[in-house]
Protein backbone atom coordinates (compact mmCIF):
# COMPACT_ATOMS: atom_id res chain seq x y z
CA UNK A 1 0.00 0.00 0.00
CA UNK A 2 1.57 3.32 -0.77
CA UNK A 3 2.14 6.19 1.96
CA UNK A 4 -0.95 7.84 0.27
CA UNK A 5 -3.27 4.96 0.80
CA UNK A 6 -2.24 4.78 4.19
CA UNK A 7 -2.66 8.08 4.90
CA UNK A 8 -6.03 7.99 3.59
CA UNK A 9 -7.02 4.66 5.68
CA UNK A 10 -5.91 6.25 8.55
CA UNK A 11 -8.38 9.50 8.25
CA UNK A 12 -5.80 11.68 7.80
CA UNK A 13 -6.44 14.66 5.55
CA UNK A 14 -4.57 14.35 2.06
CA UNK A 15 -3.50 17.58 0.93
CA UNK A 16 -5.42 18.33 -2.26
CA UNK A 17 -5.59 21.70 -4.77
CA UNK A 18 -8.10 20.54 -7.13
CA UNK A 19 -12.07 19.33 -6.39
CA UNK A 20 -11.60 15.97 -8.53
CA UNK A 21 -9.23 13.46 -9.04
CA UNK A 22 -6.79 11.86 -6.20
CA UNK A 23 -7.64 10.47 -3.35
CA UNK A 24 -9.45 12.23 -1.02
CA UNK A 25 -10.50 11.51 2.72
CA UNK A 26 -13.55 12.05 3.68
CA UNK A 27 -12.08 14.89 6.30
CA UNK A 28 -11.10 17.00 3.24
CA UNK A 29 -14.68 16.34 1.95
CA UNK A 30 -16.30 18.26 5.20
CA UNK A 31 -13.21 20.99 5.37
CA UNK A 32 -14.35 22.06 1.69
CA UNK A 33 -17.94 21.64 2.60
CA UNK A 34 -17.67 23.46 5.33
CA UNK A 35 -15.99 26.54 3.47
CA UNK A 36 -18.83 26.23 0.67
CA UNK A 37 -21.04 26.75 4.04
CA UNK A 38 -19.48 30.10 4.50
CA UNK A 39 -19.39 30.91 -0.14
CA UNK A 40 -20.19 28.14 -1.89
CA UNK A 41 -19.02 30.98 -5.15
CA UNK A 42 -16.24 31.72 -3.58
CA UNK A 43 -15.00 28.64 -3.50
CA UNK A 44 -16.04 26.91 -6.61
CA UNK A 45 -14.75 30.54 -8.46
CA UNK A 46 -18.14 31.78 -9.00
CA UNK A 47 -20.37 34.90 -8.76
CA UNK A 48 -23.52 34.91 -6.36
CA UNK A 49 -26.37 35.10 -8.12
CA UNK A 50 -27.34 39.15 -8.32
CA UNK A 51 -31.18 38.72 -7.09
CA UNK A 52 -32.28 38.77 -3.59
CA UNK A 53 -32.81 34.66 -2.39
CA UNK A 54 -36.48 34.06 -2.76
CA UNK A 55 -36.53 31.67 0.21
CA UNK A 56 -35.12 35.59 2.26
CA UNK A 57 -37.95 37.31 4.67
CA UNK A 58 -38.56 40.60 3.30
CA UNK A 59 -38.04 41.91 6.73
CA UNK A 60 -34.23 40.90 6.13
CA UNK A 61 -31.70 43.49 5.88
CA UNK A 62 -29.54 41.91 4.11
CA UNK A 63 -30.00 41.76 0.06
CA UNK A 64 -28.71 40.23 -3.62
CA UNK A 65 -25.73 37.72 -3.28
CA UNK A 66 -25.09 37.97 -0.10
CA UNK A 67 -28.61 35.88 0.56
CA UNK A 68 -27.49 32.86 -1.05
CA UNK A 69 -24.68 32.42 1.62
CA UNK A 70 -25.92 28.97 3.36
CA UNK A 71 -24.82 31.20 6.29
CA UNK A 72 -26.75 34.10 5.93
CA UNK A 73 -29.58 32.50 6.76
CA UNK A 74 -28.46 29.46 9.06
CA UNK A 75 -25.69 31.23 10.84
CA UNK A 76 -22.25 30.96 11.90
CA UNK A 77 -23.15 28.98 14.58
CA UNK A 78 -25.83 26.96 12.40
CA UNK A 79 -28.72 27.44 14.67
CA UNK A 80 -30.30 29.92 12.73
CA UNK A 81 -33.47 32.01 14.71
CA UNK A 82 -32.02 30.12 18.09
CA UNK A 83 -28.62 31.60 17.98
CA UNK A 84 -26.32 34.80 17.40
CA UNK A 85 -28.65 35.36 14.34
CA UNK A 86 -31.78 35.74 16.69
CA UNK A 87 -31.06 39.59 16.40
CA UNK A 88 -29.50 42.16 14.45
CA UNK A 89 -28.90 43.18 11.13
CA UNK A 90 -28.74 39.20 10.08
CA UNK A 91 -31.84 38.51 11.65
CA UNK A 92 -34.32 36.62 9.26
CA UNK A 93 -36.31 34.06 11.68
CA UNK A 94 -35.23 30.80 9.99
CA UNK A 95 -34.75 27.30 11.61
CA UNK A 96 -30.93 26.27 12.24
CA UNK A 97 -29.49 23.08 11.07
CA UNK A 98 -28.80 21.26 14.30
CA UNK A 99 -31.33 18.98 13.59
CA UNK A 100 -29.48 17.39 10.76
CA UNK A 101 -26.69 16.14 12.52
CA UNK A 102 -25.89 12.52 11.41
CA UNK A 103 -28.83 12.40 8.88
CA UNK A 104 -28.22 10.81 5.44
CA UNK A 105 -26.03 13.15 3.04
CA UNK A 106 -28.63 12.11 0.56
CA UNK A 107 -31.30 13.14 1.93
CA UNK A 108 -29.62 16.72 2.67
CA UNK A 109 -28.59 17.03 -1.07
CA UNK A 110 -32.24 16.59 -1.84
CA UNK A 111 -33.14 19.25 0.43
CA UNK A 112 -30.91 21.87 -1.64
CA UNK A 113 -32.40 21.42 -4.65
CA UNK A 114 -35.77 21.79 -3.32
CA UNK A 115 -38.22 24.73 -3.91
CA UNK A 116 -37.56 26.37 -0.79
CA UNK A 117 -33.49 26.39 -1.63
CA UNK A 118 -33.33 26.32 -5.50
CA UNK A 119 -29.62 25.28 -5.90
CA UNK A 120 -29.20 24.45 -9.52
CA UNK A 121 -26.05 22.36 -10.51
CA UNK A 122 -24.86 25.07 -12.28
CA UNK A 123 -24.46 27.18 -9.03
CA UNK A 124 -23.34 23.78 -7.12
CA UNK A 125 -22.13 20.75 -8.89
CA UNK A 126 -23.61 17.37 -7.36
CA UNK A 127 -20.31 16.50 -5.93
CA UNK A 128 -19.78 19.66 -4.63
CA UNK A 129 -23.35 19.56 -2.86
CA UNK A 130 -22.68 15.91 -1.66
CA UNK A 131 -19.31 17.54 0.60
CA UNK A 132 -21.86 20.64 1.59
CA UNK A 133 -23.99 17.75 3.04
CA UNK A 134 -21.08 16.09 4.43
CA UNK A 135 -20.71 18.74 5.88
CA UNK A 136 -24.27 19.92 7.80
CA UNK A 137 -24.31 15.79 8.63
CA UNK A 138 -20.88 15.34 9.96
CA UNK A 139 -18.92 18.63 10.27
CA UNK A 140 -21.02 20.88 12.29
CA UNK A 141 -20.57 21.69 16.11
CA UNK A 142 -22.59 22.93 19.17
CA UNK A 143 -20.58 26.71 19.64
CA UNK A 144 -22.49 27.39 22.35
CA UNK A 145 -19.90 24.16 24.21
CA UNK A 146 -17.48 26.94 23.23
CA UNK A 147 -18.34 30.21 23.11
CA UNK A 148 -20.45 32.60 25.65
CA UNK A 149 -23.17 33.61 23.71
CA UNK A 150 -24.06 36.75 26.37
CA UNK A 151 -20.75 38.00 26.30
CA UNK A 152 -19.15 36.53 23.00
CA UNK A 153 -16.04 34.85 25.13
CA UNK A 154 -14.67 32.02 24.28
CA UNK A 155 -14.62 28.97 27.28
CA UNK A 156 -11.29 27.95 26.17
CA UNK A 157 -7.59 29.10 27.95
CA UNK A 158 -5.18 31.91 25.77
CA UNK A 159 -2.76 30.88 27.77
CA UNK A 160 -3.07 26.83 25.67
CA UNK A 161 -4.35 29.04 22.77
CA UNK A 162 -0.83 31.22 22.18
CA UNK A 163 1.78 28.24 21.28
CA UNK A 164 -1.14 27.21 18.23
CA UNK A 165 -1.40 30.65 17.43
CA UNK A 166 2.27 31.51 16.98
CA UNK A 167 3.02 28.46 15.83
CA UNK A 168 0.27 27.95 12.94
CA UNK A 169 -1.37 31.63 12.18
CA UNK A 170 1.24 34.46 12.75
CA UNK A 171 3.26 33.08 9.81
CA UNK A 172 0.38 34.88 7.72
CA UNK A 173 -1.17 36.79 10.31
CA UNK A 174 1.14 38.71 12.78
CA UNK A 175 1.88 37.83 16.23
CA UNK A 176 -0.63 40.52 17.08
CA UNK A 177 -3.37 39.21 14.25
CA UNK A 178 -2.62 42.33 12.61
CA UNK A 179 -0.34 41.63 9.28
CA UNK A 180 -3.68 41.05 6.91
CA UNK A 181 -6.75 43.30 6.93
CA UNK A 182 -10.00 42.36 6.35
CA UNK A 183 -11.21 45.96 5.32
CA UNK A 184 -10.11 49.25 5.09
CA UNK A 185 -7.03 51.01 6.54
CA UNK A 186 -9.58 53.66 8.09
CA UNK A 187 -11.96 50.79 9.71
CA UNK A 188 -9.74 47.85 9.82
CA UNK A 189 -10.67 44.40 10.82
CA UNK A 190 -7.60 41.89 12.00
CA UNK A 191 -7.54 38.11 13.60
CA UNK A 192 -8.34 40.05 17.34
CA UNK A 193 -11.40 41.82 15.57
CA UNK A 194 -12.93 38.94 14.43
CA UNK A 195 -12.39 36.90 17.37
CA UNK A 196 -14.46 39.80 19.83
CA UNK A 197 -17.00 40.89 17.33
CA UNK A 198 -17.70 37.35 15.65
CA UNK A 199 -16.65 34.51 17.52
CA UNK A 200 -18.84 32.28 15.43
CA UNK A 201 -17.52 33.33 12.18
CA UNK A 202 -13.81 32.80 13.86
CA UNK A 203 -14.69 29.23 14.85
CA UNK A 204 -16.19 28.40 11.58
CA UNK A 205 -12.83 30.16 9.49
CA UNK A 206 -10.71 28.41 12.04
CA UNK A 207 -12.05 24.99 11.36
CA UNK A 208 -12.20 25.14 7.90
CA UNK A 209 -10.10 27.85 6.24
CA UNK A 210 -11.05 30.83 4.00
CA UNK A 211 -13.17 30.35 1.19
CA UNK A 212 -10.96 30.84 -2.45
CA UNK A 213 -7.96 31.99 -0.62
CA UNK A 214 -5.01 29.84 1.12
CA UNK A 215 -5.49 29.75 4.69
CA UNK A 216 -5.50 26.25 6.48
CA UNK A 217 -8.12 24.26 7.89
CA UNK A 218 -8.10 23.01 11.78
CA UNK A 219 -10.58 20.01 11.39
CA UNK A 220 -7.99 17.76 12.42
CA UNK A 221 -7.66 19.32 15.51
CA UNK A 222 -10.19 19.15 18.81
CA UNK A 223 -12.46 21.56 18.73
CA UNK A 224 -11.52 22.63 22.48
CA UNK A 225 -8.10 23.52 21.19
CA UNK A 226 -9.66 26.25 18.50
CA UNK A 227 -11.40 27.46 21.56
CA UNK A 228 -8.35 27.99 23.26
CA UNK A 229 -6.94 29.62 19.70
CA UNK A 230 -10.38 31.82 20.20
CA UNK A 231 -9.64 32.69 23.64
CA UNK A 232 -5.92 34.08 23.03
CA UNK A 233 -7.35 35.93 19.61
CA UNK A 234 -9.86 37.75 21.76
CA UNK A 235 -6.56 39.22 23.63
CA UNK A 236 -4.96 40.43 20.28
CA UNK A 237 -5.48 43.92 19.32
CA UNK A 238 -8.62 45.15 17.52
CA UNK A 239 -7.05 48.36 16.25
C1 LIG B 1 -32.46 32.44 1.83
C2 LIG B 1 -32.43 31.62 3.01
C3 LIG B 1 -31.74 30.27 2.96
C4 LIG B 1 -30.50 29.98 2.47
C5 LIG B 1 -29.50 30.89 1.82
C6 LIG B 1 -30.27 28.58 2.75
N1 LIG B 1 -31.35 28.05 3.40
FE1 LIG B 1 -31.50 26.18 4.15
N2 LIG B 1 -33.39 26.57 4.80
C7 LIG B 1 -34.04 27.76 4.63
C8 LIG B 1 -35.38 27.64 5.17
C9 LIG B 1 -36.45 28.72 5.14
C10 LIG B 1 -35.48 26.33 5.68
C11 LIG B 1 -36.70 25.70 6.34
C12 LIG B 1 -37.53 25.12 5.27
C13 LIG B 1 -38.76 24.41 5.80
O1 LIG B 1 -38.88 24.23 7.01
O2 LIG B 1 -39.56 24.04 4.96
C14 LIG B 1 -34.22 25.69 5.44
C15 LIG B 1 -33.91 24.40 5.83
C16 LIG B 1 -32.69 23.77 5.59
C17 LIG B 1 -32.38 22.42 5.99
C18 LIG B 1 -33.30 21.49 6.76
C19 LIG B 1 -33.24 21.82 8.24
C20 LIG B 1 -34.21 21.03 9.08
O3 LIG B 1 -33.96 20.88 10.29
O4 LIG B 1 -35.24 20.57 8.55
C21 LIG B 1 -31.10 22.16 5.57
C22 LIG B 1 -30.28 20.89 5.75
C23 LIG B 1 -30.61 23.35 4.91
N3 LIG B 1 -31.61 24.30 4.95
C24 LIG B 1 -29.34 23.49 4.38
C25 LIG B 1 -28.91 24.63 3.71
C26 LIG B 1 -27.58 24.75 3.10
C27 LIG B 1 -26.49 23.70 3.14
C28 LIG B 1 -27.55 25.96 2.49
C29 LIG B 1 -26.48 26.56 1.60
C30 LIG B 1 -26.15 25.81 0.39
C31 LIG B 1 -28.80 26.62 2.79
N4 LIG B 1 -29.60 25.78 3.51
C32 LIG B 1 -29.11 27.92 2.41
C33 LIG B 1 -33.54 28.91 4.08
C34 LIG B 1 -32.27 29.04 3.52
C1 LIG C 1 -1.09 30.53 4.83
C2 LIG C 1 -1.50 31.77 5.39
C3 LIG C 1 -2.54 31.73 6.50
C4 LIG C 1 -2.53 30.99 7.65
C5 LIG C 1 -1.50 29.99 8.12
C6 LIG C 1 -3.71 31.39 8.38
N1 LIG C 1 -4.42 32.32 7.69
FE1 LIG C 1 -6.15 33.20 8.24
N2 LIG C 1 -6.27 34.12 6.45
C7 LIG C 1 -5.30 34.15 5.50
C8 LIG C 1 -5.71 34.98 4.40
C9 LIG C 1 -4.89 35.28 3.15
C10 LIG C 1 -6.99 35.47 4.74
C11 LIG C 1 -7.88 36.38 3.91
C12 LIG C 1 -7.54 37.81 4.12
C13 LIG C 1 -8.49 38.74 3.40
O1 LIG C 1 -9.57 38.30 3.02
O2 LIG C 1 -8.13 39.90 3.25
C14 LIG C 1 -7.32 34.91 6.03
C15 LIG C 1 -8.49 35.13 6.70
C16 LIG C 1 -8.73 34.79 8.02
C17 LIG C 1 -9.93 35.12 8.76
C18 LIG C 1 -11.19 35.71 8.19
C19 LIG C 1 -11.23 37.13 7.89
C20 LIG C 1 -12.57 37.55 7.31
O3 LIG C 1 -13.09 38.57 7.73
O4 LIG C 1 -13.11 36.90 6.43
C21 LIG C 1 -9.76 34.64 10.02
C22 LIG C 1 -10.73 34.75 11.19
C23 LIG C 1 -8.48 34.00 10.06
N3 LIG C 1 -7.87 34.10 8.83
C24 LIG C 1 -7.93 33.37 11.17
C25 LIG C 1 -6.83 32.53 11.13
C26 LIG C 1 -6.40 31.71 12.22
C27 LIG C 1 -7.02 31.66 13.61
C28 LIG C 1 -5.30 31.01 11.78
C29 LIG C 1 -4.52 29.95 12.52
C30 LIG C 1 -5.25 28.78 12.83
C31 LIG C 1 -5.08 31.39 10.41
N4 LIG C 1 -6.01 32.32 10.05
C32 LIG C 1 -4.05 30.90 9.63
C33 LIG C 1 -4.10 33.46 5.54
C34 LIG C 1 -3.73 32.57 6.52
Amino acid sequence: MSSLALAVTAGFPVPATADEGGSRSQVWDIARGGQLYDNWAKVLGKELPKETHPAYPSTGKQKSGATWRCKECHGWDYKGADGAYSKGSHQTGIKGLRAMVGVDPKAIVKILTDDTHRYTEDMIGRGEMEKLALFVSLGQIDMDLHIDRATRKSRGEAGRGAPYYQTICAVCHGFDGKTLNFRTPEDPEYVGTIARENPWEFMHKARFGQPGIPMISLITQPDTMIADLLALSQTLPEK
